[in-house]
């Protein structure tokens, strides 16, 4: 499974791709303005910080619009992923930028059915949003099982980018399920290493090992 970290703060980025556990990032509108940032300046500085695929989003509705700034975006880096919305339009965008190798990442996917047509439009990646999704009453896991189970049945190559992650158990159940991507907030990445039992068992060993008086070197 691919690891992208959802969010626009280089210092978090930089940390995170040190540990090697990083395949990319994802950021949209909101976190840009959490940012503070120029969008393209911040964009171009993600791109350095990672080789994967840094998801930059247009906020146009209408496909030439859309066109036109998923040309300023694309030529940021090679890295860059155009992210759409999943509209008619921002599905044609899909369409136009993948038939020309630019990498694509449909957002705000609810419904399988709304996945099945990023599919068929040729995405690079769908990004079904299971914590929206369980806010609203709905069962985010759900979603990603019926579009895995899809994708499978009809060889999609499109990946699934598990999106709008709050916790580690979103986390092990998309794993289970087999969605190729889990995009996180630097928090849930860094969550993921801890056990109470890891814990414990460091301070024990910790505490016989200061009792034989060694140093190592
Ligand atoms: C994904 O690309 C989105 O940026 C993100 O996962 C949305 O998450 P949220 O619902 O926590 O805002």
């Amino acid at each position: 499974m691919k690891f992208f970290v959802d969010t626009a703060d280089t210092s978090e980025i930089a940390e995170l791709a040190e540990t090697g556990l990083l395949d990319g990032v994802t950021t949209n509108p909101s976190l840009i303005h959490k940012a503070g940032r120029d969008f393209l300046e911040v964009t171009k500085e993600i791109c350095d910080l990672v080789d994967g695929p840094v998801s930059a989003e247009v906020v146009a509705l209408e496909h030439e619009e859309m066109m036109r700034e998923a040309e300023v975006l694309r030529k940021i880096a090679d890295n860059v992923c155009i992210k759409v919305p999943l509209t008619f339009d921002g599905l044609k965008t899909c369409k136009k930028l993948t038939g020309d190798g630019t990498m694509v990442n449909v957002t705000l996917c609810f419904s399988a059915n709304q996945a099945l047509l990023a599919a068929k439009a040729g995405a690079t990646f769908v990004s079904p949003f299971i914590g929206r999704h369980d806010d609203n009453g709905f069962d985010g896991m759900d979603l990603i099982r019926d579009i895995r189970l899809i994708y499978d049945n009809y060889a999609y190559e499109t990946e699934i980018l598990a999106a709008s992650i709050r916790h580690a158990v979103h986390v092990l159940e998309s794993a289970r399920i087999g969605a190729d991507v889990a995009t996180m907030p630097p928090a849930v990445i860094r969550g993921l290493v801890k056990h109470i039992l890891t814990d414990k068992g460091l301070d024990a060993f910790l505490a016989d090992w200061n009792k034989t008086g060694q140093k190592i070197g």
